[in-house]
């Protein structure tokens, strides 16, 4: 495992000139900031060693290198979902080579759907935690000292300075920022309207098909970690509509212009600090 991680990131900086402090994980929808970024390099997944092939409609399936707001970042532009037939091992090996490239601080986004009847689709919401709902974890089996702890702590998987400095970001845009936690379910079906009741009654306020599996390794690498979720629907019950992928690339279209304000202005915050 070690290696593989170890010749995936030679292979990488290989080609990178400099050091990466903010990994960016783009999800559905949400791979425009990738081409916002200054003076790109761009690696296919494809070419990658011991990285796999990003198979999803709407994913472009490659890394980008450069710089946002001044900042050195690396942007997963689509990303390896566990209900694509992934391990979870493999679904976070790119957290893991983001590590050895240096990244100090993770952004994760998703498009997810929304659980608490306060949210509306279009929402930029804040993750301040998780609940993992698909029972997996991307840790079983031997720990390697070398990346990690046994036992990992998540009382705060979602780092508190990060999260000020995203509703500063959304303040100072006049951006409405929501916040809540973020359910992970494997899909690819959605959720049955009784579900999405049971997630409700479980503290959840949104619900995708990613994300926490890279949180707990990002965690586990002790790298920092800001989650933030584009509602890109309600989940099924809510409203009397029935849920479409289609609908999902829709609305996180719609919420484009405010999503890639947002997160510029939360990396040029960062590169501020
Ligand atoms: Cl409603 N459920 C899940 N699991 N993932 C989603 C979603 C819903 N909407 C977007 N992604």
């Amino acid at each position: 495992m070690t290696i593989q991680i170890e010749q995936a990131a030679r292979y990488i900086n290989r080609i990178l000139l400099q050091t990466p402090k903010v990994g960016l994980i783009l999800g559905s929808g949400l791979g425009v900031l990738a081409e916002e970024i200054k003076d790109p390099v761009k690696v296919s997944y494809s070419d990658i060693p011991g990285f796999p092939a990003s198979t999803v409609e709407g994913h472009a399936g490659q890394l980008v290198f450069g710089t946002l707001e001044g900042v050195n970042v690396i942007a997963m532009q689509g990303r390896f979902h566990f209900y694509e037939g992934y391990s979870l091992e493999k679904v976070t090996f790119p957290i893991r080579v983001m590590k050895k490239l240096g990244i100090e601080a993770l952004i994760v986004t998703n498009a997810a759907g929304g659980v608490n009847t306060d949210l509306d689709p279009g929402d930029l919401m804040l993750i301040t935690d998780h609940i993992n709902n698909a029972g997996g974890n991307p840790l079983i089996g031997p720990n390697n000292t070398e990346l990690g702890l046994r036992f990992p702590d998540l009382s705060t998987a979602y780092d508190v300075e990060l999260q000020a400095l995203a509703k500063r970001a959304a303040e100072s845009l006049d951006i409405p920022l929501k916040e809540g936690v973020y359910v992970w379910n494997t899909g690819p079906s959605y959720e049955t309207p009784a579900e999405v009741k049971m997630l409700r009654h479980l503290g959840g306020d949104a619900v995708g098909m990613s994300t926490v599996p890279e949180v707990i390794i990002a965690r586990h690498a002790e790298i920092k970690v800001l989650g933030i979720s584009c509602i890109s629907n309600m989940a099924a019950g809510i409203l009397d509509q029935p849920l479409t992928h289609h609908e999902v690339i829709e609305t996180t279209e719609k919420a484009k212009d405010s999503f890639l304000l947002f997160m510029k202005e939360i990396i040029s915050l960062y590169g501020q600090r």
